[in-house]
């Protein structure tokens, strides 16, 4: 091979294999690590991958393309519906199982995912207490401030139906993006408008619904989880554990898309 010549590709040098399988670091010698640490590794593959889709679907919503947006999110709805169901792989682990190496965790939680809570940045529900929670220059920490001041995917989608010609009025369209969506009267008859005259829209409406729908899911089978394997013990993370969790269930990211359903 000549020096200016680069390897050949391989499937395990354009993956990474070496690299992704030295990724895999139990702090015990205990038998159901492995698993834990393969299922959190994999979720948070998925959750890079859920954030390059949802910031390719507020790109098309921007261009007003709006069916390839809606094709964009049934390839992240599919993805939640991966995430909602590898929680029953974990939960092949026993309460038992798990305690052989919880304390290794140390102050060690999901809490600190920083991709989940971009994801629910993107979702609308920011808070300044998950971005404090990095250090100042952490990969995390600067990916959360960017997300924490970029408008959310509703605000996306608000200025998209606008320019889809429907009345959004003006302060929604220059709503402060670091507010949580509050359900809006004004939206909902918008919205029960184009529900009954516009399929194509009201398609991609019912994927924000799915999409909404799917991480509540998620929490929901999180927390089920989390009460079968700690019960009412408090989290690694300092938070009461399922008490807290429950708490951020039923909590929709979309509330106005919720609303209407009982005025269609
Ligand atoms: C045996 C399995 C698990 C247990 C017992 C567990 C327990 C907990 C607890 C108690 C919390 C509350 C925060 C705290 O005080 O630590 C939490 C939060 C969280 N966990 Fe898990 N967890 C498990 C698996 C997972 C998995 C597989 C993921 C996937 C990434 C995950 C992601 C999260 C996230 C994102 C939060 C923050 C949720 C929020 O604040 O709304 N957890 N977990």
């Amino acid at each position: 091979m000549a020096e200016h010549e680069s390897p050949a590709v391989t499937y395990g040098s354009y993956l990474q294999v070496d690299q992704l399988l030295q990724l895999q670091q139990p702090r015990s010698d205990e038998h159901d690590e492995v698993l834990f640490i393969i299922i959190h590794q994999v979720y948070e593959l998925w959750f890079k991958e859920v954030l390059h889709e949802l910031d390719r679907v507020m790109r098309l919503l921007r261009a007003d393309k709006g069916d390839r947006a809606q094709h964009t999110l049934k390839r992240v709805l599919t993805i939640l519906k991966v995430l909602v169901a590898q929680v029953d792989i974990l939960e092949t682990m026993t309460p038992l199982e798990f305690l052989t190496f919880r304390n290794r965790l140390a102050a060690a939680s999901g809490f600190q995912s920083d991709q989940f809570r971009q994801i629910e940045f993107v979702l609308g529900a920011k808070s300044r207490a998950s971005i404090e929670r990095f250090g100042a220059g952490t990969r995390a920490r600067q990916a959360l401030e960017a997300r924490w001041a970029a408008p959310t995917l509703w605000d996306a989608f608000l200025q998209y139906l606008k320019r889809e010609g429907y009345d959004i009025p003006e302060a929604h369209l220059s709503r402060d993006v670091l507010a949580p969506v509050e359900p809006s009267a004004e939206i909902q008859q918008v919205l029960i408008d184009l529900y009954r005259k516009d399929p194509r829209n009201s398609e991609l409406c019912e994927r924000l619904v799915d999409l909404d729908e799917g991480m509540q899911e998620w929490r929901y089978r999180h927390v089920k989880m989390v009460e079968r394997t700690i019960g009412a013990k408090p989290g690694t993370g300092g938070s009461s554990g399922a008490e807290y969790l429950r708490t951020t269930l039923a909590k929709p990211a979309f509330p106005d898309l919720w609303a209407i359903r009982a005025s269609l």
